[in-house]
């Protein structure tokens, strides 16, 4: 199964900081022999910048949203065209901070997969359940109903282009991370989700406060293979920290 590991920069850094964490992270990659695949996630004035400055090396630069339609009145959206134009060859959507502030739907969602496909960009969809979903003991079914509003649509062709990450909400950001037999049990319910569509190809990363001192507990569990970072994407060692332990974890 190919590993992933994506630096999700959320809205942080200016243009000089985006510019030294990227080469900080190119100078870490260097010295790593690694057939992860490594994708970072700058903010949208720093894509095109992004993409000059890892060209020639096998770091894929994603976006952190996109609009589901190719061009038009849509004033201040970016489309899947212009990002396709500046050589972006990834985008992160559903992200747990886009459903909750801006109201993104599984519906919406699926659409801007749609969109991201018919470019051939890879879709990196998030999926994960609240706190209060979890205490409940519905997490599993929350993922099931966001896998098939988003994904379920899609031919199994289709799906194969996909990567999945599983953020459960309340890890983002907060320091708490899921136990590793829980994030095991929701990653083998989505495996199986996939496998009831004949899907094996398909990496399923988990996010949420994923850090390098709980990595390896992470990245050597059999459903997961590899890890959406935020927070510790911001440091370059730590990022390519994680990239390391996940090439040590690779299975
Ligand atoms: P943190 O790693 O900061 O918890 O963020 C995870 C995330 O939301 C990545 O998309």
């Amino acid at each position: 199964m190919r590993t992933i590991v994506a630096g999700n920069w959320k809205m942080n850094t200016d243009r000089q900081g985006a510019a030294d964490l990227v080469n900080g992270v190119l100078k870490g990659l260097a010295g790593l022999d690694t057939a992860v695949e490594v994708v970072l996630a700058p903010p949208f004035p720093f894509l095109a910048a992004t993409v000059e400055q890892v060209r020639g090396t096998r770091v894929v630069v994603a976006a952190q949203n996109c609009h589901e339609a190719a061009h038009g009145a849509y004033t201040g959206e970016v489309s899947v065209p212009m990002l396709k134009s500046i050589g972006v060859g990834a985008c992160i959507v559903g992200h747990s901070e886009r459903r909750q502030y801006f109201g993104e739907t599984d519906a919406v969602i699926a659409r801007k997969i749609d969109a991201l496909l018919e470019h051939g960009l890879t879709p990196i969809f998030c999926c994960g359940e609240v706190k209060a979903e979890r205490e409940a003991g519905r997490h599993e079914h929350v993922v099931t109903t966001q896998l098939d509003g988003a994904l379920g649509h899609l031919s199994a062709d289709r799906l194969a282009r996909v990567v999945i990450a599983y953020e459960p909400v309340w890890a983002i950001g907060t320091g708490l991370t899921a136990t590793p037999q829980q994030a095991q049990d929701m990653h083998a319910h989505i495996r199986a989700w996939l496998q009831q569509r004949d899907i094996a190809s398909v990496p399923v990363l988990y996010g949420g406060s994923c850090k390098p001192d709980n990595a390896a507990g992470l990245f050597g569990l059999p459903d997961i293979h590899g890890g959406l970072i935020g927070g510790a994407a911001l440091d370059a060692g730590s990022f390519v920290e994680l990239v390391r332990l996940a090439t040590e974890a690779e299975h």
